[in-house]
This record gives structure tokens, C-alpha cells and sequence, in this order.
């Protein structure tokens, strides 16, 4: 994709990775909006950081509905809301499960089918999915949240051939553990990845691969390619032991 002269629209962007690209991508020369649930870290954020912010909640099936005719512009959307909680599989709790599918896989999804129409009439067109190193290689604490992401990636790849004969560009953005509050809303472990690290990294391979289907920074390749490389079981244990 080109990363300046864009109008990106960008879900869950009030804190972690999706508000550290958005200012990348500011500061880039694109116009950018952003969204999420938490209307005072929307305010916040207009305000220092001079990115406009939509309220909504990507769980709600009409949530997106009007936001392409707000913005006309738009021709970069980013897939980014997503939530990841522990579970307990002796003592299931549904309500995760179902929350977690709702926003990271449904949430995706709707958002997608809302924005392709509008996105086939736009010039260079990209839709950025988010996945995890987790859809590689599951971390047992959260059991959902791995299927999720396993789910967004074989979606991506299927939208991304079926819309090969289009102008939309497919990507698929797949951190590493990279420190935000994500799991839990808890304080992150200081041995992931720095944010800042992850999204100058992140920047630099779409700066450097216009074409590029994944975005892969090199901490998330023991993950990514452990299939590949025959050493899943060992980067099973490996990840698992360290949580
Ligand atoms: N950090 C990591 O280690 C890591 C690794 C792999 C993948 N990822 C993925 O990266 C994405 C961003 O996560 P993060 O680490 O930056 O965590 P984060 O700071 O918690 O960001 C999550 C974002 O999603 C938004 N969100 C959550 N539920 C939403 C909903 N129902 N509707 C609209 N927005 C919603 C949140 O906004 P509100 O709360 O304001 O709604 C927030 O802006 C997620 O998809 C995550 O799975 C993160």
C-alpha cells in the first residue's frame, strides 16, 4: 500500500498499538479517524493529538453503517478492535468466549462487509487485518482468543484471493507480544515488544514492501514460521512455560 495520502479509518484506536500507528500514519500524511468504545480517551485524543475519533462499538452489527458516508474519502480500512481475556477451561465461562468472537472475529468481519463496497470504488484501496503470533502457536491462558486470531488469518487469506480481480489491497498486520494492556487490561510484561519499536518496525516493511501480504517484525517469526521450520511442539512448550 502507499502509506501517505491516504484516508485511513481505523477500529480501536484509543490506546496500545492502534493509537501509536495512527499518529505514525498522521504523522505520514494521511488523514486519519480513529474509534473505540471510551468516548473520554476519544476526546482526549482529538485533542492532543489531533486525530478525529468516532464512538462505537464494533460488537454492534450497525455500528460502521455510516461512517464511509461520514467520510467519502476513506480508502484504508484497519481492523484493529480486539480484546484478549484468560479463560478456565474446568470452570468455562461462555460469556468470554462469546464477547471475544463478537468484537475480534464477528467484529472484523462486519467490518469488512461494510467497507468493501465503498472501498471497490476508491483508488488505492487496502484492507489491514489484524491477527496475532497466537493464530500460529496457541498460548493455553486464552484459549477463544488464539481461535480468533487463527480465524482472522485464514479469513484474510480467503478475502485476499477472492478479491485479487479488485484494486483492494489485502494485508495482514501479526504482532508478537508487544507491550500494551491488552490481556486483562493489565500492566504489560516489560520482556514483549516496546510499542514504539513494534510500529517503527511495523512502518518501515510497509515503507519497504508496497506489496506486502503480511507484516511480520522479526520477533514474531518464532511464532509465525514454527510450523513451517518443523518446531511448533517446542514453540508450543516454549511459549507456554514462560506464562
Ligand atoms: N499487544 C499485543 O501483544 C498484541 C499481539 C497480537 C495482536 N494484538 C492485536 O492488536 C490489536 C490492538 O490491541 P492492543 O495490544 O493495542 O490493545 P489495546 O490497547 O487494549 O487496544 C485494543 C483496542 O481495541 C478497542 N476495542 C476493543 N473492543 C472494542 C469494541 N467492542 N468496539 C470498538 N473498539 C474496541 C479498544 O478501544 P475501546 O476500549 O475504547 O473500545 C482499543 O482501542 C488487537 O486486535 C490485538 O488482538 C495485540
Amino acid at each position: 500500500m502507499k502509506t501517505t495520502g491516504n484516508t485511513i479509518f481505523l477500529t480501536g484506536g484509543t490506546s496500545g498499538i492502534g493509537l501509536e500507528l495512527a499518529r505514525r500514519f498522521r504523522d505520514l500524511g494521511n488523514t486519519v479517524i480513529i474509534s473505540g468504545r471510551r468516548k473520554d480517551l476519544l476526546d482526549q485524543i482529538a485533542t492532543e493529538d489531533n486525530i478525529e475519533g468516532l464512538v462505537l462499538d464494533v460488537a454492534d452489527p450497525d455500528a460502521l453503517s455510516t461512517v464511509t458516508t461520514k467520510y467519502p474519502d476513506i480508502n484504508v480500512l484497519v481492523t484493529m478492535a480486539g480484546i484478549m481475556r484468560d479463560e478456565d477451561l474446568h470452570t468455562p465461562d461462555l460469556a468470554v468466549a462469546e464477547e471475544t468472537i463478537a468484537i475480534n472475529l464477528l467484529g472484523t468481519i462486519r467490518a469488512i462487509a461494510t467497507f468493501t463496497p465503498h472501498l471497490l470504488q476508491q483508488p488505492d484501496a487496502a484492507i489491514i487485518t489484524v491477527s496475532s503470533g497466537l493464530a500460529f502457536v496457541p498460548l493455553a491462558l486464552t484459549p477463544t482468543y488464539n481461535a480468533t486470531k487463527a480465524a482472522v488469518h485464514s479469513y484474510t487469506q480467503s478475502l485476499r484471493l477472492q478479491l485479487a480481480d479488485t484494486g483492494i489491497q489485502v494485508i495482514e498486520l501479526v504482532p508478537p507480544a508487544v507491550q500494551t494492556n491488552l490481556l486483562n487490561g493489565a500492566d504489560p510484561d516489560p520482556t514483549w515488544m516496546p510499542l514504539d519499536e513494534f510500529t517503527d518496525e511495523s512502518i518501515a516493511l510497509l515503507q519497504q514492501h508496497p506489496d506486502l501480504e503480511e507484516v511480520l517484525v522479526d520477533r514474531v517469526h518464532f511464532l509465525r514460521a514454527a510450523e513451517r521450520e518443523n518446531r511448533h511442539a517446542e514453540a508450543v512448550a516454549i511459549l507456554n512455560s514462560s506464562h
